[in-house]
């Protein structure tokens, strides 16, 4: 039976350029996909654009552009980080399509079938706090002041206030239902303390929820009174479904409830608390499972335009590479935390990692292959209790890093592949295969072979991370690609002694600081 794997990243806003943060929500979505992959999963990745609300049509204004020509421009700069980064998406949903807007369309005739006090939709006013940068209403207990005095958001955001005739979400109606939900699946959010955040903010109580405005226009109408139009987070929730063509839509058998939301910290209340809710009250089924991720600080610094600090994805591949990039992301905090980019982490990152463990294993093996061996995989000989023990880590390895990315930890799943390497590169330290050579050059095959194997394994096993590098790593062992998933990682699939391997080329160079 086919396994079916359905993981999404949130909708970017398309007020802004794309920065650190949705690469790092979409790498780890990437990460996971191609784990999938690998490992037999029929998998649908989705990613895309969130174009409604106030703060784009603000974002449009000010460029001086028509709201639609607008998100065309700006969607297209997340289409193009998605390629620059290597993000191997299925499919690219934008709000402002016929095929989005058609659905949420009939998303919300559906909860609008119940009425007040069955937990659906009503009209009546609201009158309270509204973040446009946050596109979030505020309770007043919730604000903050800042520096300057004026009440703010928890985010640090402006608020300003709103009054205006408003279709309302009966939410306190799902209350108890919403408990039930998460006592029930206790892992429906990652990490743990976020789940408990989560309970503890359904226990406190729930206000409906505003879910329509009339003070501006760019938005999909609410079907039967379009003076209004749906409040934005409503409208780019139903991504997740309209993505699969809706209910009635092919994919949505095969992809719904979708495994993972991946979001961050800041807007984890609206998919695990708002979003379940909508779909009970669509009658439709809530998803396995939120995760959410921390926040990156740059040198310590909160990141904002203000500061002028962003971190320009592009800039980071230019100078560092894009495998480099990707591998720092996600080796150096664990998933989850909040996490601190800085350019001696980002350096010594590469240089231990990649440079003196992966890197230096490899180029190490493979040129003695290739001096020693004629350079062909060597044949192999009689299996050694340490030969053994070096391959009974790389085989616990998958399922290992399986166990890890369920969760999902991503940084876990990487010091496992490093604690393989660190055992190979033991290994070469003691068994000294150079000195062999004139020894026992039979002996120094075997060590060789072991070797070799262990790099397949590595190189596998790192290719969802870096799949760039981890395909040259594979050329260089000459594994063809479709041996490059984790069923060929069993003895049965173990490289062939002769196979001719191409001249080895170093795969991670050492990060020489120049501006240091
Ligand atoms: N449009 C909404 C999501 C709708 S999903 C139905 C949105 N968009 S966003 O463009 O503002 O942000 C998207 C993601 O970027 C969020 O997951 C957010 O956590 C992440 N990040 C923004 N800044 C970040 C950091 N400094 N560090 C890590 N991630 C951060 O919210």
């Amino acid at each position: 039976m086919t396994k079916h794997f359905y993981i999404t990243t949130p909708i970017y806003y398309v007020n802004d350029r794309p920065h650190i943060g949705h690469a790092y929500t979409s790498l780890a979505c990437d990460v996971m996909a191609r784990f999938k992959r690998l490992d037999g999963y029929d998998v649908k990745f989705l990613t895309g654009t969130d174009e409604h609300g106030q703060k784009v049509e603000k974002s449009a204004a000010k460029a001086g552009k028509a709201p639609q020509d607008f998100v065309d421009e700006v969607s297209q700069h997340f289409r193009e980080m998605s390629e620059a980064m290597n993000f191997s998406h299925d499919d690219f949903i934008r709000t402002s399509s016929e095929r989005h807007k058609r659905e949420v369309t009939k998303f919300w005739h559906k909860i609008a079938e119940r009425g007040k006090g069955e937990g659906g939709i009503y009209l009546d006013s609201y009158a309270g706090w509204y973040s446009v940068r946050d596109e979030a209403f505020y309770a007043e207990s919730e604000l903050e002041k800042n520096a300057e005095g004026q009440l703010v958001s928890p985010y640090g955001s402006p608020v300003e206030w709103v009054e205006e005739p408003s279709y309302f979400f009966e939410l306190s109606y799902w209350q108890q239902s919403l408990l039930e939900f998460y006592e029930q699946n206790p892992e429906f959010v990652y990490p743990e303390s976020r789940y408990n955040e989560v309970k503890r903010f359904v226990e406190s109580g729930l206000q409906d929820l505003s879910i329509s405005r009339t003070s501006f226009n760019w938005g999909v109408p609410v079907p039967g009174d379009e003076k209004h139009v749906m409040y934005v987070w409503l409208d780019a929730l139903y991504n997740y479904v309209s993505a699969l063509g809706g209910p009635e839509g092919e994919e949505y058998k095969r992809f719904w409830p979708a495994d993972i939301h991946m979001v961050g910290k800041d807007i984890l209340r609206f998919h695990a608390v708002y979003w379940p809710a909508f779909l009970m009250a669509a009658g439709m089924p809530t998803p396995e499972k939120v995760v959410a991720h921390g926040w990156w600080t740059n040198e310590g610094q909160k990141i904002s335009k203000s500061l002028g600090n962003v971190i320009d994805p592009y800039a980071l591949v230019e100078e560092f590479g894009l495998d480099q990039t990707r591998y720092f992301l996600m080796r150096e905090v664990p998933f989850g935390n909040d996490g601190d980019y800085s350019r001696d982490k980002m350096v010594s990152r590469i240089n231990a990692d990649l440079a003196n463990e992966i890197g230096n294993l490899c180029q190490r093996t493979l040129s003695m292959i290739q001096k020693n061996c004629d350079g062909n995989v060597p044949e192999r000989g009689p299996v050694l209790e340490q030969d053994e023990q070096l391959q009974n880590i790389a085989d616990s390895l998958i399922q290992e890093m399986r166990q890890d990315l369920q969760k999902p930890d991503f940084s876990k799943a990487l010091e496992r592949v490093l604690h393989l390497s660190g055992a190979a590169n033991e290994y070469i330290t003691r068994e000294q295969p150079w000195a062999l050579k004139k020894t026992d050059p039979a002996r120094m095959a075997d060590v060789l072979y072991t070797l070799a194997e262990a790099l397949r394994y590595i190189a596998t096993a790192l290719a969802p991370f870096i799949p760039n590098a981890a395909n040259q790593m594979l050329d260089q062992l000459a594994v063809s690609p479709e041996e490059r998933d984790f069923t060929h990682l069993s003895p049965e699939h173990a490289l062939k002694a002769g196979t001719a391997l191409p001249p080895p080329r170093g795969v991670f160079p050492r990060f020489l600081d120049s501006a240091a």
